[in-house]
């Protein structure tokens, strides 16, 4: 059984995006990521601080925008703008989920799709169902392809059960595996909450994708032997006996579906990491294709 480290695939995509960005540095250009958090949800401050971080280690322009949980819509509307019209800005990211006074939807519009580097904008969502390359692809499901590429795992005529259908997760993740060439090709099928006899599904997968958001849900029932499973979830449970009271654990109950498995990735330290390298990959490119 191989545990597929996303710290150690990370490391390698950052790599990558050192070269890229030394190169976009003799033209005289520099990437730059807007990242916008309305109010003071815990997880989204933790998110946005690492994204923060992650920018400024690259020698990438980060700019942080926190505003009060009391900004309403016409404001923040107004700060999407001055973003689009920032040329030293290149890509553009609003933390999901915000106050439920705010029309996310409008404000993802709102966003110009060439620094939507989220990849929420219909015209983004359009480009990957048409395998447009030029779009760009949501950073979570991009970077658990990456991790199956890189980790040698075949996905070509493979059966692929993505559990759960989020435009953030799950739908992403179905075109990206259906779509044509590596890490693609493979024979999707899509479940979720509504979905009847899941286990049974599950058990005919190849390659299971769990991103229900709900922690321990996918257990060794679920998986055939074999099966090769990427843990989308990170879910906070309570944990007295740590410091901070709480522990991040995935979708997937590790220790009992691990011992089926031919490759699976652990939570933390699986799709976590991937994400936050994969928006500063999908930077550069917003950069690169800025004209
Ligand atoms: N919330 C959880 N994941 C994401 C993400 O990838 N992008 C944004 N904007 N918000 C999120």
């Amino acid at each position: 059984m191989q545990i597929i480290s996303g710290a150690a695939v990370a490391e390698k995509v950052l790599e990558e995006c050192r070269r890229e960005i030394a190169e976009l540095a003799a033209l005289g250009r520099k990437p730059g990521l807007a990242v916008v958090l309305i109010g003071d949800d815990p997880a989204s401050r933790a998110y946005v601080r690492s994204k923060d971080k992650k920018c400024r280690d690259l020698g990438l322009h980060s700019v942080k925008l926190e505003l009060p949980v009391t900004t309403t819509q016409d404001e923040l509307l107004a700060h999407v703008h001055a973003l689009n019209n920032d040329p030293a800005i290149h890509g553009i990211l609003v933390q999901s989920p915000p106050p439920k006074h705010i029309d996310e939807a409008a404000i993802v519009r709102a966003i110009d799709p060439a620094k939507d580097v989220d990849g929420f904008h219909p015209v983004n969502v359009a480009k990957l169902a048409l395998e447009d390359s030029t779009g760009f692809v949501p950073c979570t499901p991009l970077g658990c392809q990456r991790l199956l590429i890189d980790a040698g795992i075949e996905t070509s005529g493979a059966h692929a059960v993505v559990v759960g259908r989020s435009m953030i997760v799950g739908k992403p993740m179905a075109l990206l595996l259906m779509a044509k060439g590596k890490g693609g090709d493979a024979t999707v099928t899509v479940t979720h909450s509504r979905t009847k006899n899941l286990a049974a599904i599950t058990r005919t997968a190849d390659i299971i994708i769990a991103a229900i958001g709900r922690p321990h849900f996918i257990k060794a029932e679920h998986v055939k032997e074999g099966a090769v499973v990427i843990d989308v979830g990170i879910n906070r449970v309570d944990d007295p006996t740590t410091e901070k009271g709480y522990k991040l654990v995935g979708d997937v109950a590790f220790d009992e579906v691990a011992p089926k498995c031919r490759a699976i990735t652990p939570v933390p330290g699986g799709v976590g990491p991937m994400t936050i390298a994969m928006l500063m990959a999908n930077t550069i490119k917003a950069c690169k294709q800025a004209s």
